[in-house]
């Protein structure tokens, strides 16, 4: 048994879900008038009702007091005020830092780490006002028009969804594209879309070392000459944002034209840094600053709310509690909200990348199930598609609905009749509908005793699907930052419980050391050892690629 299964407050939860697992959330509602009340809380913009989930009083004190044992709020406290906790890769973890309002103190190594912030800060802003009001020029002498973005993981998802889910506070004129694959297509097709003389590229990667980014970064470059331009003109259409600035100088790029910042930012924590320039350049920075703000008001009310009240404590133990007791091993993300349709793919790489893990911070294997798969597309598309099998399917898949209470579009009724399919869906999920009632509904629809023998199984929901809904006051960036906050906090929550390292990901650099060796063979036909499978696929695939 694990240092984690043999706690009291863990073992005292294996109990508390032997007693529970049979209870119904229906009756649950139908005895307590009160349980929206009692299990709901507000803070940061935002709603959060968590009542539709399979809990009772005791099972929250019971999650609470693992909370406690794990020492959440030290924790959280350790990684806020500097200290090592990547200790795999022997960094800090200050994503928490970058919205930090000017003036305040974080020290690190004997320097204020918030004056840095906000110096690099700076000069984006600046940048990014110049780009915004056509004051930087193109080789030709037209102001900027389109933004590409090259970066991935990190560098790639969090920009693009909050550019996507900005959109209403873009500057229209300025279009944003993204180039992540390393599938020529990606960066094939969006050139197709630019204009050499009027485009900015951002090569955004923490390392520089990516190998996707730097094939898009050079054969950007490489079309960018290709069209007429001179290597002295680069300096005016590339830009990077990187930790990196030899490697980026190896490039070719300026180091005037850098944007810098930190190894303590985790690259799927990156998005409040300068990697943000693409968001910066589409939404401005005033909005931009909101964002932090937003996320800043999520880190206080993160270390300083009592846990009962604590939106990403509340979370994060909700997950535990199915993860590990009721073996729920993937939860849907479902934004009521198209400007949030990359949002889902962006919680992957922020959830999985980060508790995808199976060893814990003492290299011990763990004996526990840790981070659930995580998936997801918006409502009400989604309801069109996969929610057939939340519903009725033979897994418990916990769900998350996100909903902004208005609308940026408000157009005929479309806005409450979103509303209504996010809350129905909540609605049936907890409640179902039972063999008799189904039986009744086809009695009254006029149907035989046979066909409703026949047909009633099928309609049957057993109900009893949990659920959270966060309901945002308005989609904007305050609330935003502070949603993307929120998940991050949840994703330590559950981090710090299960005893991992949430702020490496080895699993992603052996990918990485595997695909050099194969490719060297591919561009060689030199194939060496391996599998007769991966020797077979790649002698296959050499014969179409000499
Ligand atoms: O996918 C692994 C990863 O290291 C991510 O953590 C990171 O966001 C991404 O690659 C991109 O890395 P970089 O910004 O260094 O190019």
């Amino acid at each position: 048994m694990s240092k984690l299964t043999r706690l009291p407050q863990w073992q005292a939860l294996q109990a508390h879900y032997d007693d529970l697992s049979q209870v119904q959330m229906r009756d649950l509602f139908a005895q307590d008038d009160q349980r929206f009340s009692t299990f709901s809380t507000q803070s940061c913009g935002m709603l959060l009702d968590y009542s539709k989930n399979r809990i009772t009083r005791q099972t929250m004190e019971l999650l609470l007091s693992l909370a406690d044992a794990m020492d959440i709020a030290g924790q959280a406290d350790s990684m806020v005020s500097g200290g090592r906790i990547n200790a795999t890769e022997d960094r800090s973890v200050l994503h928490t830092a970058l919205r930090k309002p000017r003036g305040d103190k974080l020290l690190l190594d004997g320097v204020n780490i918030v004056d840095d912030v906000h110096a690099i800060a700076d000069q984006a802003a600046a940048f990014t006002d110049k780009i915004r009001s056509g004051e930087w020029r193109g080789y030709t002498g037209k102001p900027i028009r389109s933004i590409v973005n090259i970066g991935i993981g990190g560098s790639d998802l969090g920009p693009l969804m909050v550019c996507e889910a900005l959109k209403p506070w873009a500057q229209r004129d300025l279009e944003m594209h993204f180039v992540s694959n390393v599938d020529g297509t990606h960066i094939a097709e969006t050139l197709t879309r630019v204009d050499a003389e009027t485009t900015l590229f951002i090569i955004a990667s923490k390392t520089f070392t990516t190998l996707e980014t730097l094939a898009n970064a050079h054969s950007a470059r490489n079309w960018f000459l290709d069209t007429g331009a001179t290597e002295k003109d680069v300096a005016r259409h590339f830009v990077a944002v990187s930790t990196n600035a030899e490697a980026v100088a190896g490039f070719g790029i300026d180091t005037d034209n850098m944007f810098r910042f930190w190894d303590w930012v985790g690259g799927r924590y990156s998005l409040w840094s300068s990697i943000g320039l693409a968001i910066r350049l589409s939404i401005g920075n005033d909005n931009f600053d909101a964002m932090l703000s937003g996320a800043h008001d999520m880190d206080q009310h993160f270390a300083n709310t009592e846990y009962k009240n604590n939106l990403p404590v509340i979370m994060g133990l909700l997950g535990v509690w199915y993860s590990n007791f009721f073996n729920a091993r993937t939860c849907v993300i479902a934004p009521y909200d198209q400007y949030l349709h990359r949002f889902p793919a962006y919680l992957q790489q922020l959830d999985m990348e980060s508790n995808g893990k199976s060893v814990t911070m003492e290299g011990e294997s763990v004996d526990y199930a840790t981070g659930p798969v995580l998936w997801g597309e918006p409502g009400t598309n989604g309801q069109h598609a996969f929610f057939q099998l939340i519903h009725q399917g033979t897994d418990l898949i916990p769900a998350d609905f996100i909903v902004p209470a208005v609308s940026q579009n408000p157009v005929g009724a479309h806005h409450k009749m979103l509303l209504a399919n996010c809350i129905a869906q909540t609605e049936a999920l907890m409640k179902g509908k039972t063999l008799e009632e189904v039986q009744a509904e086809l009695t009254t629809a006029g149907r035989s005793p046979a066909e409703v023998e026949s047909i009633a199984p099928h309609k049957v929901f057993s109900g009893n699907r949990p659920s959270n809904t966060l309901v945002l006051d308005e989609l904007n960036p305050k609330t935003l930052g502070a949603l993307i906050a929120l998940y991050e906090h949840k994703v330590f929550v559950q981090g710090k419980i299960w005893g991992v390292n949430s702020f490496d990901q080895w699993g992603v650099e052996l990918g990485k050391q595997l695909a050099s060796t194969v490719l060297r063979e591919l561009e060689t036909g030199d194939i060496g050892e391996h599998d007769n499978s991966t020797s077979g696929l790649l002698q296959h695939c050499a014969t179409f690629n000499k």
